[in-house]
Formats: structure tokens, sequence, C-alpha cells
């Protein structure tokens, strides 16, 4: 980790009920020996006083463009950060921030600013799961600001669900990270992720199906390209798909053709993400006309369909990671190691679909993570981009080690 020592940071506070938190996030930083400057919005003055960050941080707060002792403050702000961390980030900051909207000396600031930007959404679960604003945090992401949180747990009013503000603690290991760096550790390297459920048609009309949602190969999509890759994404909801630069859509719908895309992309890959949920069968010949209810219960036939996982096992480029997924209701360790071996991926992420808030459909899983070398991880209840990163952490940490075997530098 990084040294916060002299390091100056912008800590802007905008008005939600966690604005609260971001006084025990200023006092860590400055213990960490950081220089906080504390913007505070007009809305976040409702919720602290200015005395209180006035007390703690290294410079007084500033709340206004229109400073007489202080001329132009957003370009002296903006311009002498080495970081900004926004906590909270309410949905009106994000779309502001997103549309490039400076109304006050917070939006001012992060437009004139080129230092690395850390956003702490924080807000009740319905307003957060709100696709305006998902897709506000996908397009500042996939510009380059990291994204810390939003938790799931209490929110203000009693209420449960993701969209409390991340721990203090994430929010300055956060900070830390981007300073020293660590925000684009995919620059350069391409990654090749599938998303969503295949579709197996029956007729021309009805299909087999499953539940996944491509959320969180969607959220790995967003988390890699945040952090500077190549991104390939194929994709059986495109549509759902993150519209952002640095992520290619593929939009495909049988197992067959996303063996295909993924076969003719994975030799330009650096890493390879199988999070789609692949038909295992798929019916032997499509009906050409929709089947009618008074020919009685269809008999359908299937037949195996590729593999895509095992293939990329044994058709690997050197160097390259693949990881698998397994979503399990029985036996989850087991089912998931027996994957990892015989399909010869570097990494199997496992989560156990019965589990409250985990899996299909949701925006919260819970995972672990079993690598090849007999290593494992849990990853507790979290939004899927956060364990898109823990997913992305363990991917980097295998290619490493397999480099320093290898004798091989990145
Ligand atoms: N997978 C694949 N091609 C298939 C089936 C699965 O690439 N035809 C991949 C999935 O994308 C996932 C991993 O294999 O990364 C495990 O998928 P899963 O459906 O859990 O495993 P299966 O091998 O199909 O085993 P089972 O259905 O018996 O649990």
């Amino acid at each position: 980790m990084g040294d916060l020592t002299g390091r100056r940071i912008v800590l802007g506070v905008t008005g939600g009920i966690a604005a609260y938190k971001a006084v025990d996030v200023c006092r860590r930083l400055v213990d960490a020996g950081a220089h906080v400057a504390p913007v505070l919005t007009k809305g976040a003055l409702r919720f602290v006083g200015a005395a209180t960050f006035d007390a703690l941080a290294s410079e007084r707060v500033q709340t206004s463009l229109w400073d007489e002792q202080n001329p132009i403050p957003h370009t002296r702000l903006g311009q002498g950060a080495d970081a900004i961390v926004v906590c909270p980030a309410t949905a009106r900051l994000l779309s502001d921030y997103r549309s490039g909207r400076s109304g006050d000396l917070l939006t001012a600031t992060l437009l004139a600013t080129r230092a690395p930007v850390v956003l702490c959404p924080a807000m009740h679960t319905e307003m957060w799961e709100q696709p305006a604003v998902q897709e506000n945090v996908q397009v500042l992401a996939a510009r380059g600001a990291e994204i810390v949180g939003p938790d799931v747990g209490r929110l203000a009013g009693g209420d449960m669900g993701a969209g409390r503000l991340a721990a203090p603690s994430a929010i300055v290991d956060a900070v830390e990270r981007v300073l020293a760096g660590g925000g684009r550790d995919l620059e350069g390297r391409t990654v090749l992720v599938t998303a969503g459920g295949t579709r197996e048609p029956i007729c021309p009309v009805r299909y087999i199906g499953n539940r996944s949602s491509g959320k969180q190969g969607h959220a790995l999509a967003v988390e890699a390209a945040a952090r500077g890759a190549k991104v390939l994404c194929v994709s059986t909801v495109p549509r759902g798909a993150p519209d952002v630069p640095g992520i290619e859509v593929v939009g495909v719908d049988t197992a067959a053709e996303m063996a295909e895309a993924v076969q003719r992309l994975a030799p330009g890959a650096d890493y390879v993400l199988m999070a789609a949920a692949v038909a295992d069968f798929r019916p032997v010949g499509v009906a050409d006309q929709k089947m009618k209810k008074a020919d009685g219960p269809p008999e359908i036939r299937l037949e195996p369909t590729t593999d895509i996982l095992a293939e990329l096992g044994r058709t690997r480029t050197p160097g390259q990671v693949i990881v698998g997924f397994a979503a399990e209701t029985t036996d989850l360790r087991q089912n998931a190691a027996a994957k990892l071996t015989a399909k010869g991926a570097d990494l199997i992420v496992a989560n156990d679909v019965t589990a409250p808030d985990t899996g299909f459909d949701h925006d919260t899983n819970a995972v672990v993570l079993l690598d090849a070398e007999g290593g494992e991880a849990v990853v507790p209840l979290a939004g899927k981009r956060q364990i898109a990163r823990a997913v992305l952490d363990a991917a980097i940490d295998i290619r490493h080690r397999h480099n320093a075997r290898n004798g091989e530098t990145e």
C-alpha cells in the first residue's frame, strides 16, 4: 500500500446522510499523513457542520465558487490535488460529474483536475439500482474513476439493502491504491469476458434458457476497463452490456455462437473470464414452425454443446489466465474444485445460488475463489462490482505468479 504522507487530497462531501461518515474518512486520511482540503456542497452542510471538518482537516472547509478571499478556488484545488475523493457521492453528484456540469465548487473542482478520482456512492437501494444511476457509474468507472462501494447493509430509516457507504477503511485504502498507481493495473492487457445465459432454440418461438442476467459478467467488463484493459465482452444480453469506451460488446444467443466468438477472440486475450451460464445441451434440430399445443407435448431430444471453458483450458496461449465460474446449489467447494481440475482453469469463482441475495439477477453476490494451486479466498456478500474487483485481483496475482516462475516481468 502507498503512503499518504504529504499527499494533497480534496475530500468532497455531498448531501447524503452518510456525510457524517466522511468525518471519519477525513480523520483517517489526516492520520495517514495526507493534507486534506474539504469541499462541502450546500446539501452536505445540512447534514454536517463546517466546524467539524475545520477542526479535523488540514485546511478550512470550502463551499463556494465565489470566495472573495480565494479567487478561482476550483482550479487551485483541482490542479493542486494528488487525488480527489467524494464521500458520499449522491446520485446527483454522479449525474453532474458524468455529464460535465459544474454548478458548484465540488463539481467544478472535479472538472479542473487530472488527479485520480475516487467516488463512494451512498444512497437508498431503489436509487442505486436505477438504470440511470447504474449507467452513470459505469461510464465514470470506464473513464477511470475508482468506484468504492456501496456496501450492502442497514440504510437510513432502517431499510436493508445495497447503497450503504463503503467502510471508511476501504475508502482510505482506495485512495492509497489510486495514488500508488494501482488503479490501472490492466493497462495494455486484453480481457475477454462472457456474460449472460445462452438460449437454445426449440422452434422459432421457444428456447431453453437459464436465469443468468449477465450482471456479474458485465460488472467484470466495467471493472477491467476501469483498470485500463481493452475488454471484449461476449454477451447474450448486449442491450444490458455497458456502453462505455474500452468495452467492445459482441452479442450472441446460443452456446454455439458463444463458442465461436470465444474461440475467435481468446487467442488475443491475456485473461478469459467465463462468467456466462452456457447451456450444456441443445435441442437436436430446430422446428421450422411454431409447435402447436394441439399436437400434444413435444418430445425434445437434446445433444451436448461444446464445453467452452474446457476447450480454453486445452488450447490456452502461454501466460493466458483462464477463469471459470460455478453456480452451485449443493457441495459448493467440492463441485467447484472438480470443475477447476476437469476444465483446466486457473481460478474458479464459485457461488451458492440458493443463498440470500446471491447469484442470478441480484446486484450482489458472495463467492469463494479457488485457484489451481490450492488457494482459497472467501469474498463475502458485496456488490457485483466489488466481486469483480476481487476476481480480477486474484487473476492478476495468478498471472504475476506464472510470470515470476517463468522469469518474466511485465
Ligand atoms: N461452461 C462452458 N461451456 C459449457 C458449459 C459451461 O464454458 N458448455 C463454463 C461456464 O461458463 C462456467 C463453467 O463452465 O465458467 C462452469 O459452468 P457450470 O454450468 O457450472 O458447469 P458444468 O460443467 O455445466 O457442470 P454442471 O452443469 O454439471 O454443474
